[in-house]
């Protein structure tokens, strides 16, 4: 990482860290003076009702609900102790920092190979890699998300032709080369079925400690068995945010109680 900076605040043991952050699309506020200090290294989960802000949340650590000329953004989000709203910020360097699943599986349709290569090609332009280091990396991400073994024989094979579990699989392992710090998973093993679900979801249990995770579930089984903080938001807003053993134990809000034993939808 950034070893230069040596003007590191407490507040740079975050990963991710907002005050008053607020967000309208259009005139329909979706976050309300969100305030989250998400641990480096850790996996956070964020839970909550559907509609309630969980993906908006998301893409707005990333910068992507900017894509949509009617958002509004208000407050101060920083990654890794920048703020990435600052105007010198570079979206580049926002997009290599932080990584993102979405639910659906969304491979390039292109190969394998080249989906695996691609940001990595993106993020290092004018400095060509040797077609010998290329095959390192592909080989190094693929075997991180134990998918090497399955497709190492048809690399050049459209990865769009994989089950949803391997392309889930290789849309994690894309990000990898890229050496981002922070993953975003939006309910990244929602099209899966439960083997597949099992598989994705160890898969992000060993990327532990190496990456700073924050997962969108609606599974509260996963939320539970997957990560190590929990964040429960309702109606644009963060109700609680604690480990997640005592957000299932000992929940201080009643409205997380109610989620957790499933008296929402
Ligand atoms: N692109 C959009 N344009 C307008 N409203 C949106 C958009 N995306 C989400 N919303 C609204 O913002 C609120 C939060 O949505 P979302 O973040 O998708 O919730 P969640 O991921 O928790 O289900 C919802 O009321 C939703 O209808
Ligand atoms: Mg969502």
């Amino acid at each position: 990482m950034n070893s230069t900076s040596s003007n590191a605040s407490t507040q740079d043991e975050y990963a991710i860290h907002t005050r008053e952050l607020n967000l309208w699309y259009g005139t329909f506020q979706a976050l309300f003076d969100v305030n989250l200090s998400i641990k480096q290294g850790l996996i956070t989960s964020l839970i909550g009702p559907s509609g309630c802000g969980k993906s908006t949340f998301l893409r707005s650590v990333n910068r992507i609900n900017e894509r949509l000329g009617y958002v509004r953004t208000d407050g101060l989000i920083k990654v890794l102790g920048r703020n990435v709203y600052d105007q010198d910020v570079e979206l580049v360097q926002v997009r290599k920092q932080i990584g993102m699943v979405f639910q659906r599986p969304n491979p390039l349709p292109i190969s394998i190979r080249e989906n695996i290569i691609f940001g990595h090609k993106l993020h290092n332009e004018g400095r060509k890699a040797r077609i010998s280091e290329e095959d390192e990396i592909i080989e190094a991400a693929l075997r991180k998300v134990l998918l090497w073994d399955q497709v190492k024989d048809r690399l050049n094979s459209k990865a769009t032709e994989l089950s949803l579990e391997e392309q889930q699989k290789l849309c994690i392992a894309r990000l990898l080369p890229v050496k981002p710090s922070v993953l975003l998973m939006d309910e990244p093993c929602s099209a899966l079925d439960p083997k597949g679900t099992e598989a994705v979801e160890e898969l992000i249990w060993d990327l532990r400690g190496e990456y700073t995770i924050l997962i969108v579930t609606h599974n509260m089984a996963q939320a539970r068995r997957a990560s190590e903080e929990c964040i429960f938001m309702l109606m644009g807003k963060v109700v609680e945010h604690t480990a997640t053993e005592d957000m299932f134990v000992t929940p201080e809000h009643k409205e997380t109680a109610d989620y957790i034993e499933g008296r929402y939808g």
